[in-house]
């Protein structure tokens, strides 16, 4: 099977009440991990990429990976542009092979948001690419770009109508309380994301999927292996699993992570370098980041996602 856009993976998902995850990669042992756990449990999945990723790897040898992980699963991957932040950077990837892109014109006025993402879409659509827009600010650290607390916003649900009617985009990001990074909310405080505006907006758009990003729980197990070699990731705190399966069951048929992809890989290799400072070889501590990312894929599609046995 070829790499494919996120149209069925969504149409299956929005009426089985689950959701796809949309896992951030920029190596081959975190594609492989999340690859391989995914095909343990028959899982469809979404590889997403970000600027600063594509930057790093370069977007050939991504490509060529997830093609391979394709070939080595039998499954359906979908290869997809996380926060594009303009059309040349969309244009670019849609040339390249990408199946979906992001276009975030959250940071701009609802109208500049409109005639942006309407010019990605009318490119994508001409080369059979899906487009995932968003509407509202999420809080957090995504590349450089540090949104602050004070700075976000929720999606009002009386603008979504309007502005995918006007966009033709295919999914929409919306901000109900979740943020990037690892420290997601502030210590002592119960995270509660507003699931009142996602059945609002469920309501306004019904059938249309909904994205959900800054979607990490943060699992303590990681971070706790992090701080006990040497770490110091001090009040980290992600989104309770709980709500995530809630917002799954209802619209939201993409869920976004990568902090746990992070403290996951983090904690494999802190913990073996701990163990073995005499380690040189890569392989002897990637191996083990790897593993950790397997292990966490596979739980999160399992007991969250709840798109094990989909593909
Ligand atoms: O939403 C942001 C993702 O976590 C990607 O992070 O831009 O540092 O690669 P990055
Ligand atoms: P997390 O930082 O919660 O993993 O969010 C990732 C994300 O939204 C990528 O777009
Ligand atoms: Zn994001």
């Amino acid at each position: 099977m070829p790499i494919v856009t996120s149209t069925e993976m969504f149409k299956k998902a929005y009426e089985g009440h689950y959701a796809i995850g949309a896992f951030n990669v920029n190596n081959m042992e975190i594609i492989q991990g999340i690859t391989e756990a995914a095909a343990e449990v028959r899982s469809p999945l979404i590889l997403q990429v970000s600027a600063g990723a594509r930057k790093y790897a370069k977007h050939v040898y991504l490509m060529k990976l997830v093609e391979a992980a394709e070939a080595d699963t039998g499954l359906p991957i979908c290869l997809h542009l996380d926060h594009g932040d303009s059309f040349e950077l969309c244009k670019s990837c849609i040339d390249g092979g990408f199946t979906s892109v992001m276009i975030d014109g959250s940071k701009h006025s609802f109208e500049e948001n409109v005639a942006l993402t309407k010019q990605v879409v009318a490119y994508a659509h001409d080369h059979g690419v899906v487009v995932e827009a968003e509407l509202g600010r999420l809080a957090g650290i995504e590349d450089a770009v540090n949104v602050k607390a004070e700075d976000s916003s929720y999606t009002r649900p009386e603008e979504v109508e309007e502005f995918v009617s006007r966009t033709g985009c295919d999914s929409l990001a919306i901000a109900i309380g979740t943020s990037h990074g690892a420290f997601k909310f502030k210590p002592g405080t119960k995270p509660q994301l507003r699931l009142d505006i996602l059945e609002e907006v469920e309501k306004r758009l019904p059938g249309f999927p909904i994205v959900l990003h800054g979607a990490s729980s943060v699992i303590p197990k990681y971070v706790d292996i992090i701080n006990a070699n040497g770490g110091k990731l001090v009040d980290a705190l992600g989104v309770p699993e709980d709500q995530l399966r809630q917002a799954a069951s209802m619209a939201v048929c993409k869920i976004n992570i990568d902090s746990d992809l992070r403290l996951a890989m983090t904690a494999g290799i802190r913990e073996t370098m701990a163990k073995e400072p005499e380690a040189f070889d890569p392989r002897k501590y990637l191996a083990p980041g790897r593993d950790n990312i397997h292990e966490l894929v596979k739980a999160k599609i399992v007991n969250v996602l709840g798109s094990d046995g989909k593909a």
